[in-house]
């Protein structure tokens, strides 16, 4: 199948959001955390046709279509994928990638191969020049910055030289064709002459999870711009898919929650004053992909940004996606002007863990930032402030949770906590409302636990590895559910944990996106999203070998000895395989 990159299409995806896209053919209403508006594929008066903003997804409750943003203009634009894409590159101001057959896209692989090898003998580079003379002045900078050697060590912290082809003149040296040194970002290129990008730079090694240095970011050590300098997106790195410090997490056991701040230094500086579980966004807002890589280690996640306005902001949004993909997020709060940095090496380890411990959950923060719009030294100050906090409060599901908040703003505001109550069941009474009518109610039935199933490896694709072994594609009992998830598991073999939206756009027929759409309505919560979806493979895969057997039994009825001999076998061979995974008692 032809097909465009990974990194690519995620972009694609990053730069057109589904609901403004949407938007732009339908009127949506938000409505209950999600969009709702008249379907534009079949004609009705109230409206079922739904958009969720984090999953990047539509579907029809009415006519049962669904699909992502690009299967959205195929449908209403009446056009094939790639001509989709086009026109979403072209709102998006991006240019367009050539469609890849199967060759190049293995050419990608081995690019993505050859340019990590090239970073790791970049990093030796830098981290050796650090610690030789010409790095004399960026070693004590980082000393001056309470930057330990134990911690240039761990982070593998360096220097790159201030010169134009120490890395450039090395890479070839190590006989990497020039081609390759270009694609790595390492080097960069004017008037066909090739030079090293880090120059007079501390530089920080970013790793993914699997070890590999795949870019750097480089600090200046001055008030020189720009400040710093970060690989450009390659075959081997893409920011919104990684984060800064996640490698550290990955090796450490039993880590208690993960905290996520703005910067590099911001990680290592933490982390230099024993807050080890620390990681960053690679220069851009945080997205839905980060939110998935951190699940995968812990779902406490304490959100730890700088305290001026562009903070708040960030913060907003990392809230919502946190909590959209399930995390427990609480929120650290600075004084303006300040980073985690600062605070750390101003008030040591003991005045951030009081620092985490009086951290505010989302609601709290939200209410905390909500609170400041308006002047409740007036009557009208407090009843302003009352409603907008029934709204936020409306948002939580269960009214024990509210009803500390409820106390909380009768409190600052003065109206009682009865009046607030009312209000709040006004508020969201529109929300539960629709709500309810779509949640699917889940029975145990064969059919519904492959449902249920699927939904959760859609959710939690970080976790298909773990019931690969149990469970086969054909196992599945519909086409649609076959394809589904054997794009799921490409993915994840190929290192790709999707998004909805993008594994969504590997899905070839209307009818499997339709169906991909539906499933991503089930509802996914669950203490333990990785036993549950075990606990499916099994009950699927254990389905499968019972109607296999009784086909078996079937057949012995009209069977001669001989084959008799032979079913009977396979039916030991299934009963064993039964017994094995029911643990022996059977
Ligand atoms: N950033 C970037 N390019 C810039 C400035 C910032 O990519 N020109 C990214 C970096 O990932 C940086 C993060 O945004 O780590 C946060 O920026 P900032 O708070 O300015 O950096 P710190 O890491 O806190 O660095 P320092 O304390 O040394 O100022
Ligand atoms: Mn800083």
């Amino acid at each position: 199948m032809a097909r465009f990159t990974d990194n690519w299409l995620s972009e694609l995806y990053s730069k057109n959001d589904i609901v403004d896209v949407v938007s732009e053919y339908t009127t949506l209403t938000e409505r209950g955390g999600r969009y709702w508006g008249l379907c534009p594929f079949h004609s009705e008066k109230t409206p079922s046709f739904s958009v969720s903003r984090d999953k990047q997804l539509y579907y029809c409750f009415g006519c049962k279509g669904g699909g992502n943003v690009t299967n959205f203009i195929m449908k209403t634009e009446n056009v094939t994928f790639p001509e989709a894409v086009e026109r979403l590159a072209k709102r998006a101001n991006m240019e367009m990638q050539e469609v890849l057959e199967d060759k190049q896209y293995k050419k990608i692989t081995q690019k993505k191969k050859t340019i990590v090898s090239m970073n790791k003998i970049a990093a030796q580079l830098y981290y050796d020049t650090l610690h030789s003379p010409v790095g004399k002045e960026a070693l004590s900078y980082l000393k001056r910055r309470g930057i330990d050697e134990n911690s240039i060590k761990r982070f593998g912290l360096g220097f790159a030289p201030d010169d134009w082809s120490t890395v450039t003149d090395l890479l070839k040296k190590e006989g990497f064709k020039d081609e390759d040194i270009k694609d790595s970002g390492l080097v960069s290129v004017k008037n066909n002459n090739m030079f090293d990008t880090f120059r007079n730079r501390v530089m920080f090694p970013i790793i993914n999870t699997f070890g590999d240095v795949i870019a750097f970011g480089g600090r200046v050590m001055d008030d020189s711009t720009p400040k710093y300098l970060n690989t450009k997106e390659t075959a081997a790195f893409n920011k919104r898919r990684n984060l800064y410090g996640i490698d550290l997490i990955r090796k450490m056991k039993g880590i208690k929650g993960v905290v996520i701040v703005e910067g590099y230094m911001d990680v290592v500086s933490l982390s230099a004053h024993g807050v080890k579980a620390a990681v960053a966004s690679l220069g851009t807002a945080f997205t839905r992909q980060q939110a998935m890589l951190i699940k995968r280690y812990t779902s406490d996640v304490f959100v730890a940004y700088d305290g001026d306005s562009a903070g708040q902001i960030a913060t907003m949004k990392a809230l919502d996606i946190l909590s959209g993909e399930g995390l427990n997020v609480r929120v650290v709060q600075f004084a303006d002007g300040e980073d985690p940095d600062d605070f750390i090496r101003k008030n040591e380890l003991a005045g951030f863990a009081k620092k985490v411990k009086h951290s505010l959950t989302a609601i709290g923060y939200k209410l905390d930032v909500k609170k400041r719009e308006f002047d409740m030294k007036t009557e009208d100050g407090r009843e302003g402030y009352a409603i907008a906090a029934a709204k936020i409060i409306g948002s939580i599901d269960s009214p024990i949770k509210q009803e500390r908040y409820i106390a909380r703003i009768a409190e600052q505001t003065g109206y009682s906590e009865h009046a607030l109550s009312q209000q709040i069941q006004g508020a969201s009474a529109d929300e539960k409302g629709t709500k309810k009518s779509r949640i699917t109610s889940i029975n145990k039935s064969r059919e519904n636990i492959e449902n249920v199933f699927l939904a959760f490896a859609m959710a939690n694709p970080q976790y298909v590895v773990d019931v690969a072994h149990i469970i086969k594609i054909d196992d599945f009992s519909q086409k649609t559910h076959k394809n589904i998830f054997s794009v799921l598991y490409e993915c994840i073999k190929r290192g790709v944990q999707p998004t909805y939206a993008e594994l969504v756009s590997e899905l070839e027929t209307e009818e499997d996106t339709n169906e991909a759409a539906r499933l991503a309505e089930i509802d996914t919560v669950a203490s333990d999203p990785r036993g549950y979806m075990i606990d499916c493979a099994n009950k699927m895969s254990r389905h499968v070998q019972e109607s296999k057997r009784s086909k078996l039994l079937d057949q012995m009825q009209d069977a001669t000895s001989e084959q008799r001999k032979k079913l009977l076998a396979e039916i030991g061979e299934i009963d064993k395989e039964l017994r094995d995974k029911s643990g022996g008692v059977r």
